[in-house]
């Protein structure tokens, strides 16, 4: 089943959205394969977003990202990439559609409270640098039967 990173970022955590987050990814029928609270260093937040390297954002981006905890997730289901993302909404909050989660909680692009990958590409290379195999769990969930 396909998988995904998706984390909530400093301004998420610190303004208590963890659990309405992790609760609309529940309650949408994904299933929790890994998570954790955790500090990002700048080297990996330079790894991270090195695509964006180069970029007049990347300097405010990687301070931003390291500025305060994280909440780092794998999350897993049926197309649950661009789910995630459908679920994120736009990359500014300003443009991001009521129900996503930028929608309804987000007024600025540097503070836009979620990252979820991109592509399969991404979803593994992201999922690799945060997570350990140990620390993903494979289980059955009983309403896996009423999903698919
Ligand atoms: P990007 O990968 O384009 O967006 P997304 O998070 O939706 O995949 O950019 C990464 C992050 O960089 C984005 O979430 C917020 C920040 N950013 C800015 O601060 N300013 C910008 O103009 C852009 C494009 C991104
Ligand atoms: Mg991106």
């Amino acid at each position: 089943m396909e998988k995904t990173f998706v984390m909530i970022k400093p301004d998420g955590v610190q303004r208590g959205l963890i659990g309405e987050i992790v609760a609309r990814f529940e309650t949408k029928g994904y299933k929790l394969a890994g998570a954790k609270l955790m500090n990002i260093s700048n080297t990996l937040a330079s790894v991270h977003y090195g695509e964006h390297e180069g970029k007049p954002f990347y300097p405010g981006l990687v301070k931003f990202i390291t500025s305060g905890p994280v909440f780092a997730m794998v999350w897993e289901g049926e197309n649950v990439i661009a789910g995630a993302r459908q679920m994120m909404g736009k990359t500014n909050p300003q443009e991001a559609l009521p129900s996503t989660i930028r929608g309804d909680f987000g007024l600025s692009v540097g503070k836009n409270l979620i990252h979820g990958s991109d592509s399969p590409e991404s979803a593994v290379r992201e999922i690799g640098l945060f997570f350990n195999d140990s620390e993903l769990v494979d289980y059955q969930k009983v309403n896996e039967k009423w999903l698919y």
